[in-house]
């Protein structure tokens, strides 16, 4: 198929590199001249595992352009863009703009909605744009996107219109994965109510961490694990720490709680999982607080500044948020990231270096190369953010982690 995707952020430029590898023909519109341009000397915006190979793999087959005219023949268009919340609310600009620039697709080509985005908007796409539309949420994780688009749990296609709802079944079915097929607004529902669930389970299992903090003897670590293995809970999505960050969850569920507001109702049980979510990074500092004292000129090296491994994205990233409250206390921080970059603090090439010119240390993301490191940390006052490190190689004098008791 000839297949237009516009918006080439994260979700857009992996569903077209898996799409032209699936032998597709796939044109590939940004706004951004910078963006496209880079991407046409074979330049990524972004560090995604895999991806890179992916799109010179199939470059033959993949076409990045800023001109909306270039994909007037195609036969299905995904609008890929993103849709930022601003103060609270949802803002759909660049969904509507895409919408009304896809008039120049045939009458009868397909767009497929595939940002994040309040239920009722993909109708608003149809009417904006007179073509029929598919609501195709995107579940892919940064740092797996491309094994989670070959791959995913569940695809899900809401549409009005049989007919394009079965060419998008078709285009996915090599993946093997259940489709369920759902109205427009069921789709868009379920897209929120699976990021809102994973914010929740996650902002549950950091509030039973606090508790355990007051517990000597108790490790939340131990409790999450083992209330995992009751299938009606999961082991998933328990990972205590520093709370969730990235470019979805914190949108997201703002989004979702102020649309909830507008139709008259309260998601009561989101809101509170922001609540405890904002509290996080406060609290790592008052680990570190608790065992140094005042951190007024004092060193502190942060590890990790990415909002997760595997990926060099920082936005709405808890290290950042850690690395801003030492700022505040006065201390001198220093960061190390194998990917991500910040310009607030001084960057160190390594992990050895940020260490060792360090007093204190927390460790923010759980990269793989700060597993094991505990004979580096001798000597030094430790705030674990992200239980990375062996607590019995730890000295408890100066050692702290997310949900250990002391
Ligand atoms: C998330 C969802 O997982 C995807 O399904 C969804 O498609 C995507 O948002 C989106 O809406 O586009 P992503 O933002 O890439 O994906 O990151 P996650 O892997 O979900 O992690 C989100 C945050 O939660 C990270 O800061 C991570 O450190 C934190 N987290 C995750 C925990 O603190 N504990 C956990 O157990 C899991």
């Amino acid at each position: 198929m000839k297949i237009g995707i516009v918006g080439l952020g994260y979700v857009g430029l992996v569903t077209a590199a898996v799409l032209a590898d699936q032998g597709h023909y796939v044109a590939g519109v940004d706004i951004d001249e910078n963006k496209v341009k880079g991407l046409n000397c074979n330049r990524l915006p972004i560090y995604e595992p895999g991806l890179d190979e992916l799109i010179a793999k199939n470059r033959d087959r993949l076409h990045f352009t800023n001109r909306y005219d270039e994909v007037s023949e195609v036969e299905l268009a995904f609008i890929t863009v993103s849709t930022p919340t601003i103060n609270g609310r949802i803002n759909l600009d660049y969904v509507f703009l895409a919408a009304k620039s896809l008039r120049i697709i045939p009458k009868d080509s397909v767009i497929v909605v595939k940002s994040t985005v309040v239920p009722g908007t993909s109708r608003k796409v149809r009417e904006i744009s007179e073509r029929e539309v598919v609501s195709n949420p995107e579940f892919l994780k940064e740092g797996s996107a491309i094994q989670d688009t070959l791959k995913p749990d569940r695809i899900v296609i809401g549409s009005e219109s049989k007919e394009a709802g079965d060419l998008v079944e078709e285009l996915w079915r090599f993946t093997g994965s259940p489709i369920f097929r759902t109205t427009l607004e069921e789709a868009e529902m379920i897209k929120y109510a699976a990021n809102s669930f994973l914010a929740l389970k996650i902002s549950f299992i950091n509030e039973i961490a606090n508790l355990c903090e007051k517990l000597p003897g108790c490790d939340a670590k131990v409790v999450a694990k083992v209330i995992g293995m009751d299938k009606r809970i999961s082991p998933y999505f328990l990972d205590l720490g520093l709370g969730w960050g990235g470019s979805c969850f914190p949108k997201d569920t703002q989004a979702f709680v102020s649309f909830a507001k507008d139709m008259g109702e309260r998601l009561r049980t989101v809101e509170a999982a922001i609540e405890v979510n904002s509290e996080r990074a406060v609290r790592a500092v008052n680990l570190l607080k608790g065992l140094m004292g005042s951190l007024m000129g004092r060193r502190v090296c942060v590890l990790g500044v990415a909002f997760k491994p595997n990926t060099d994205d920082t936005r709405e990233s808890m290290a950042i948020k850690v690395i801003k409250k030492l700022l505040e206390e006065g201390a001198v921080v220093m960061a190390y990231d194998p990917k991500a970059r910040t310009d607030l603090v001084n960057m160190l090439p390594s992990k050895e270096e940020c260490i060792r010119e360090a007093e204190g240390v927390v460790v923010a993301t759980e990269w793989g190369e700060f597993y094991g490191i505990e004979d580096l940390l001798k000597n030094k006052y430790v705030v674990d953010g992200r239980r990375v490190l062996r607590k019995e190689l730890m000295d408890g004098r100066y050692f702290r982690a997310i949900g250990l008791g002391y």
